[in-house]
């Protein structure tokens, strides 16, 4: 049995690890298409290494465009790949336009499609990220969900029951599996993070391409700078906004975007993190950090009822809201949230030849 993998960005590079290894142990054949969505070290080769995942079979090399050039070309690009190797399934990943644009794919050649991190709605269709999820969903064969809320959803929304396999957070696999080596980068001591620090990470359109909106955050951030060191490694359209408006970071500690291991050993100790990111919600809930997302709506609800997660409404409360946040005796772990989803999808996949 064949299994084609598609990744583009680095939200992908974390949740295919588990998989891959699980799907190894149990012998099945698989192949890694790496669609060149993200192309810096920082942003993608490092994960590969780091999180030992093969080098991708195939590299797309679709870089940056709109989203429509940047879907088209992945259409494009992604067809004679498919057509030569023929899987018995393609598994796509998350929400990026990497996973609906080959699943789009895939349903016109006929080649079943399962969808890791099913079923999950911010209800909100102004992002991008949300239309990928309806159309995929609505697309693939098999419905791998991460937390039973999504199973819920998916039903509502008329997907047989029979398609649908409550597998767990596969990203929250590589977290635990990733802890120790972690902590032995010692980065975040090197950094001189002692535990009331803050870290930062943004990038959603709605947020850094909105320039009141990005002052605000900057300005409720700088305020926190002056008491607490405020770490802000920022994905690179990040970057060219802040720079484009040449917005007051006061004494925030902005640089390029880490490696993945240093970034878990910078969170886990943290005061706080701020962040629009879908993955960091669920990482700062398996970790017990309070989180506080920068968004009107979410599409992970269970890091809000059973995590970390506090969906900040009026920009001008974050630095308050920082201020006062503590930390939960113990983590709370969603169902499914247990080291083993990775497992669970190979299972899930090698039942179905
Ligand atoms: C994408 C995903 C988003 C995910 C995020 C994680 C979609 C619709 N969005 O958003 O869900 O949370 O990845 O990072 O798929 N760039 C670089 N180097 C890179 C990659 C990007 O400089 O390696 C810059 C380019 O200027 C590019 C911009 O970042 O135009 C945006 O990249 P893109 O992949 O289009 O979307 P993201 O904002 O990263």
């Amino acid at each position: 049995m064949k299994l084609l993998h598609v990744v583009g960005a680095r939200p992908n590079f974390p949740k295919l690890a588990p998989v891959h290894r699980a799907a190894r142990a149990l012998g099945l054949e698989q192949v890694i298409v790496h669609t060149g969505q993200h192309y810096d070290e920082a942003m993608s080769a490092g994960f590969f290494r780091d999180l030992d995942i093969p080098e991708p079979d195939v590299n797309l090399e679709v870089g940056s465009a709109s989203h429509a050039v940047q879907t088209a070309r992945i259409i494009e690009r992604f067809e004679p790949v498919l057509l030569a190797q023929r899987p018995d399934w393609l598994v796509v990943y998350g929400d990026v336009n990497s996973t609906m644009a080959t699943a789009i794919v895939a349903a016109k050649l006929g080649v079943r499609i399962a969808h890791v991190e099913a079923g999950l709605r911010s209800n909100d269709r102004t992002m991008p990220e949300e239309i990928n999820r309806l159309v995929t969903d609505r697309l693939a064969d098999l419905l791998l969900t991460p937390s039973t809320d999504a199973d819920v959803t998916l039903q509502a929304e008329g997907e047989p029951a029979s398609e649908i396999v409550f597998v767990g957070n596969v990203m929250i696999d590589t977290l635990y599996a990733s802890l120790p080596k972690a902590e032995a980068t010692g980065y975040a001591q090197r950094m001189g993070a002692d535990g009331s620090h803050v870290v930062v990470t943004l990038h959603r359109p709605s947020n850094v391409d909105d320039p009141e909106r990005l002052r605000t955050v900057c300005a409720e951030l700088a305020a926190l700078s002056r008491s607490r060191t405020v770490y802000f490694p920022a994905h690179p359209r990040t970057q060219q906004r802040l720079t484009a408006l040449g917005v007051d970071l006061g004494n925030i500690r902005i640089g390029d975007p880490i490696a993945y291991f240093e970034m878990l050993d910078l969170v886990r100790g943290a005061h706080a993190v701020v962040t629009d990111s879908g993955g960091v919600q669920e990482e700062t809930t398996a970790l017990g950090v309070p989180c506080f997302t920068l968004r009107p709506n979410t599409e992970r609800p269970i890091t809000v009822s059973e995590g970390t997660n506090q969906l900040v409404l009026d920009l001008t409360t974050l630095g308050g809201l920082v201020e006062a946040a503590t930390r939960p005796a113990a983590p709370r772990r969603p169902a499914g949230w247990d080291g083993r989803a990775g497992e669970r999808v190979a299972a899930a996949l090698a039942a179905r030849p």
